[in-house]
């Protein structure tokens, strides 16, 4: 029964010899752990201190401790004592009515790692809103105080003070919506939504930005594309943020290129589901593929100062790789350092039975 139990669980006569461990804590610690002091296994001081407290005579206690290999691992060690009362023992040390311990240990990693992500994002979020809350603070006592008199000075600081309130409230938004999208990122979306018409409106939001840094913005569609199954705001959300990255990163007089196509994956032996995608190339820098596993994360920039100056929070990937997520959808980022980036989101397609011969089919997959 012992052996069935999904968390280890390991018993200690009171020589500290280990008299029993069940399958999972022979399979986290090796075969070679029963009949040998505990701390031939278990070397944490502090667990040890605390089965040592409890053999003689203390009260059950519980311990967090870390094993770093192979992968770093925390546990909380449940230390309880079992006393024996009466005669017998097994003679093999533990003496009669003598006490043994029972060690539970529970893997807690996924627990600490959540508190950790929490933790570093309320301090991620302070930060990006306390830098233009203390500009406009002192701009604010610079305007009561020095430049009260000076009308040239006070416009130029209003202007600043207005960018920064709204740099402010632009990140608050993200975040909300961060939140929103997290919330039910487990209930896929049922509408349908048409990508080549998102597509024209967020470039048509982008283009005077794109303009004025005199970039080509591009749209490659194909006549008739399949309808996604998907919310149109959130499409429009990652279409947006994706183009306004390209816009933002590519070099001036270049092109950013939207291209959307069907596609049906490879047959896996199973049916393959028809899917839309939609990429977004840019003549960027591009980005080192050091980074590229860690762009999606909250507040994760590759220059933090650069991004900053362009007006960007570092929400922007990670609003597009949950909304990617809720859609059932993939997002693959290709880039070069030196020739640019392109960001692709792959996305079901709404197939009902009339739509479904839009989709063009590879042969040998027939539905
Ligand atoms: N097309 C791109 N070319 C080069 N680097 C990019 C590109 N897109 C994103 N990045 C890098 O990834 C980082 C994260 O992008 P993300 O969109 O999440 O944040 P942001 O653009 O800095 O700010 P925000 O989108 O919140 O305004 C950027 O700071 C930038 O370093
Ligand atoms: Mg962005």
């Amino acid at each position: 029964m012992l052996e069935a139990l999904h968390d280890p669980l390991i018993l200690i006569a009171s020589d500290r010899r280990v008299t029993l461990a069940n399958l999972a804590a022979r399979g986290l610690f090796g075969e070679r752990m029963t009949d040998r002091d505990l701390a031939a296994t278990l070397r944490n001081p502090h667990l040890l201190g605390a089965v040592d407290a409890v053999m003689a005579g203390g009260a059950s206690r519980m311990v967090e401790f870390t094993l770093p290999v192979p992968v770093e691992r925390v546990f909380e060690a449940r230390v309880k004592p079992f006393r024996r009362g009466g005669s017998g023992g097994n003679g093999s040390g533990d003496g009669a009515g003598g006490t043994i311990i029972i060690l539970t240990l529970h893997d807690i990693t996924a627990i600490k790692r959540s508190e950790q992500m929490r933790a570093d994002f309320v301090a991620n979020a302070s930060h990006e809103l306390r830098t233009p809350l203390a500009t406009l603070l002192g701009f604010i006592e610079t305007l009561r105080g020095p430049a009260r008199d000076d009308a040239e000075a006070r416009d130029r600081f209003l202007g600043i003070m207005h960018e920064q309130s709204r740099r402010m409230s632009r990140l608050v938004n993200d975040l909300l919506s961060l939140s929103k999208i997290e919330l039910d990122e487990h209930t896929t979306p049922t509408s349908q939504a048409d990508l080549a018409r998102i597509a024209r409106s967020a470039v048509a939001a982008l283009e005077l930005k794109a303009a004025s840094r005199k970039i080509k913005l591009v749209l490659d569609a194909p006549a008739s594309l399949p309808l996604v199954t998907g919310d149109e705001d959130q499409l429009t959300q990652v279409l947006q943020n994706l183009i306004d990255n390209a816009v933002k990163y590519t070099r001036d007089n270049t092109e950013v290129r939207v291209t959307l196509a069907p596609v049906t994956p490879a047959s896996g032996g199973r049916r393959p589901a028809p899917m839309v995608s939609a990429s977004v190339a840019d003549r960027g820098e591009g980005i080192d593929r050091t980074h590229l596993p860690r762009l999606t994360e909250r507040f994760y920039r590759v220059d933090a100062a650069r991004s900053r100056a362009l007006g960007g929070t570092g929400l922007g990937l990670a609003i597009v790789k949950h909304i990617v997520n809720r859609h059932r959808g993939r997002l693959t980022i290709e880039s070069e350092v030196g020739v640019g980036s392109t960001f692709t989101v792959l996305l079901p397609a709404a197939v009902s039975v009339d739509e479904g011969a839009q989709v063009p089919r590879t042969a040998g997959s027939a539905a």
